[in-house]
């Protein structure tokens, strides 16, 4: 199964892909993880991106599409795959199709900008694993180290509350438009993004289990 799961900065796209890659048992590759790992390895395309993430921006079409490009030729997408924020403009929905991938269902979390806001703001991650946490919703066990590896947890830049709205804002304009271009291909599925997380996933899976 290839799916895509959109919706705004903070709808809950990796905390569901976690669920669906264990479910399908499909790797999920996102562009958000990918350019952090690079930013923390202080590499080239870290370099280069950081400045757009540190601001809210979209980094440049070209570059994400060139790393969508490689992971999905490796072996281990070959039964299927979950594409977590990627497309994130036309050009980008366009530049998937050229390379002639067919997506099963497009996955959009609904959630509303002052739920996004608040939640935001109570996100915290672990800088070694990535693992995320929330504050109230799924805390670590001292909300202040990783369950997981221990590592002492971190606010991301880019979830102050002022590139919280950048990100929103560029969503509603350069991401939004995607909904119309996958509810034209019949593929787009809406589920609403707000209540406990377990009830968010049981309807994911619904929804992915009509396909
Ligand atoms: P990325 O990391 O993908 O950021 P994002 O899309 O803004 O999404 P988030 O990771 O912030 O949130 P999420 O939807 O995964 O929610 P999560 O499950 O973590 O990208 C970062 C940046 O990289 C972009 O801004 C851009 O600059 C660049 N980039 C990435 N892809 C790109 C592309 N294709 N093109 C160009 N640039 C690109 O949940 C959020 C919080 O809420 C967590 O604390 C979680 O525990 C909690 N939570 C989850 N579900 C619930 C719930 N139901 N109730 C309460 N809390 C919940």
């Amino acid at each position: 199964m290839n799916l895509i799961l959109m919706g705004a900065p903070g709808a809950g796209k990796g905390t569901q892909s976690e669920f669906i890659s264990e479910k399908f048992n499909i790797p999920a590759i996102s562009t958000g993880d990918i350019l952090r790992h690079a930013i923390k390895n202080e590499t080239e395309l870290g370099n280069m991106a950081k400045s757009y993430i540190e601001k809210g921006a979209l980094v440049p079409d070209e570059v994400v599409i060139g790393i969508i490009k490689d992971h999905l030729s490796g072996e281990s997408c070959k039964n299927g795959f979950i594409l977590d924020g990627f497309p994130r403009s036309i050009p980008q929905a366009e530049a998937l199709d050229a390379m002639g991938v067919k997506i099963d269902a497009v996955v959009t979390f609904e959630v509303p900008d002052e739920v996004i806001v608040d939640r935001m703001s109570k996100r915290r991650m672990c800088p070694d694993c990535g693992a995320s946490y929330h504050l109230d919703f799924k805390p670590s066990k001292d909300n202040k180290t990783c369950d997981k590896c221990g590592a002492e947890l971190y606010t991301r830049k880019d979830d102050a509350p002022e590139t919280v709205l950048a990100r929103l804002q560029n969503y509603h304009t350069q991401t939004e438009p995607l909904e119309e271009f996958y509810e034209k291909k019949g593929i787009l599925k809406r589920i609403n993004g707000v209540g406990a997380v377990d009830e968010i996933s049981k309807m994911t899976l619904d929804a992915l289990s009509q396909l």
